[in-house]
């Protein structure tokens, strides 16, 4: 039994797998997905039985406060990769992999997924892209490393879109979504993220498909379902995308907490005798004759 994670029952609890979300999909077992960032995040994700981490470059915009996910580099994805790995037994544990860590180059591609494996724990890799990234998700597929692939609004290429819109919402745009799919699974995805497509094509899609769909802003025709944490939990105060369900109000809990704490310790109530330590009045007294003569 493990000391980290004092859950109900550990012993009943196996690690999720490739395996798993394929066995979900088939017995129509939603499959729930969160992102993380850091150790406590990863620790309580895990203990609540969430099937799935995703260590997305969402960072980027949520934790290290840039206006898109562009400027994340490697370095910092396996940096948070490390600390998500240390706090999660269970769930698996997915690496996004960051702009031009995979696009320019199928060698690139497979180098940097490798370095996701090797360097920070993680049990796979997300991409973003369809057919165009066909040849990248074949090769780091037969490097032994799975691969989640990502549809729709994929945030990397927010300037080709013109911002953060949805995408699939035109007949030519949702044949060529569901062919990517389609080319996707063919290339060996193990699921694919459907992110910010109408409901009835993510259902449609879903359906096509051997391999699982999580979507997020895609409904509930899904495989399964992520969201970002810091958005489930009102931490990211900046925006909020359309198809969050805010489940707790952080960022005002914080602020409070903070104002609270600031309070205190301007009108001297804070720290109080509870939280300090005294040395005893011997030692005191001797260290005053020493000091003071
Ligand atoms: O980076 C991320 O968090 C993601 C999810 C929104 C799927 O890609």
């Amino acid at each position: 039994m493990s000391t980290n994670f004092p859950s109900a029952s550990p012993e009943a609890r196996q690690k999720v797998t490739t395996r798993t979300f394929q066995r979900k999909k088939q017995r129509g077992q939603p499959i729930t997905m969160l992102t993380a960032y850091d150790y406590p995040t990863a620790r309580a994700i895990d203990q609540a039985g969430i099937d799935s981490i995703l260590v997305g470059d969402s960072l980027g915009m949520v934790v290290l406060g840039y206006a898109n996910t562009l400027p994340v580099t490697m370095e910092d994805m396996l940096h948070h990769c490390r600390a998500v790995r240390r706090g999660a037994e269970y769930a698996m544990l997915i690496g996004d992999m960051p702009f031009m860590s995979y696009q320019a180059s199928v060698q690139d591609a497979v180098r940097n997924a490798g370095r996701f494996l090797q360097e920070s724990g993680m049990d796979a890799v997300k991409l973003e892209g369809g057919r165009e990234r066909a040849d990248a998700v074949q090769a780091i597929v037969s490097a032994g490393i799975p691969v989640m692939g990502h549809l729709g609004l994929t945030p990397q290429s927010v300037h080709q879109f013109g911002g953060f819109r949805p995408q699939g919402m035109e007949n030519q745009a949702a044949r060529r979504l569901l062919q990517d799919a389609q080319i996707l699974q063919e290339a060996g995805c193990f699921s694919l993220v459907l992110e910010s497509v109408p409901t009835r094509l993510a259902a449609y899609v879903s359906k096509q498909l051997d391999i699982p769909t999580i979507g997020i802003g895609a409904g509930a025709g899904c495989d399964g379902q992520v969201l970002v944490t810091h958005d489930l939990l009102g931490l990211f105060d900046r925006f909020t995308p359309r198809f969050v369900k805010k489940y707790a109000s952080f960022h005002g809990e914080m602020l409070r907490a903070f104002q609270a704490y600031k309070s205190e310790v301007e009108a001297g109530a804070f720290p109080a005798q509870e939280h300090s330590v005294e040395m005893p009045d011997q030692e005191w007294q001797s260290f005053l004759a020493e000091v003071e003569g």
